[in-house]
């Protein structure tokens, strides 16, 4: 799989560690996030990496700020993006199964690096589980087209 990373300066350390470990379980992994500690806007980031998944230049990604919600609020603007922020593994293996998100968010303030690991593989190994949930995703689709006009 070929994941978009992104991160804001509240992140680099955690940024780098689960870098390694997607490169690690066999990802292929691009860095669209900063690389020092000096102060900068989240939405940059959220949009970066959204934008290489709703452009099909990755298959997901994985956004990491303070908490993860400014990032993953940012990420959500871009059309069909559905980014969960996500601080536990069951969250992040049913926002897989049910809303088929194509992006998990968390934050570096609020998850240590061992639980952002296994975060981000009980999401990677999840699969859509389709039937039911594709009507709701059609319904947010619908959503999002009324909210265009
Ligand atoms: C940066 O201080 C912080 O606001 C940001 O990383 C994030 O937590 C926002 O949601």
């Amino acid at each position: 799989m070929r994941i978009a990373i992104g991160n804001d300066h509240a992140a680099v350390e955690l940024k780098e560690q689960i870098l390694a470990y997607v490169q690690e379980l066999g990802h292929d992994a691009d860095n669209y996030g900063t690389d020092t500690l000096e102060s900068c806007d989240y939405p940059e980031y959220g949009e970066k990496v959204a934008r290489a998944v709703a452009e099909g230049r990755a298959d997901c990604g994985i956004l990491i700020c303070g908490t993860g919600v400014g990032i993953s609020i940012a990420a959500n603007k871009v059309k069909g993006i559905r980014a969960a922020v996500c601080s536990d593994t069951a969250t992040a293996r049913l926002t897989k199964e049910h809303n088929n998100a194509n992006i998990i968010a968390f934050g570096a303030r609020i998850v240590g690096a061992e639980l952002a690991k296994e975060i981000v593989k009980a999401y990677l190994d999840a699969e859509f589980l389709g039937g039911r949930h594709e009507k709701r995703l059609a319904l947010i689709d619908e959503l999002e087209e009324r909210e265009r006009k």
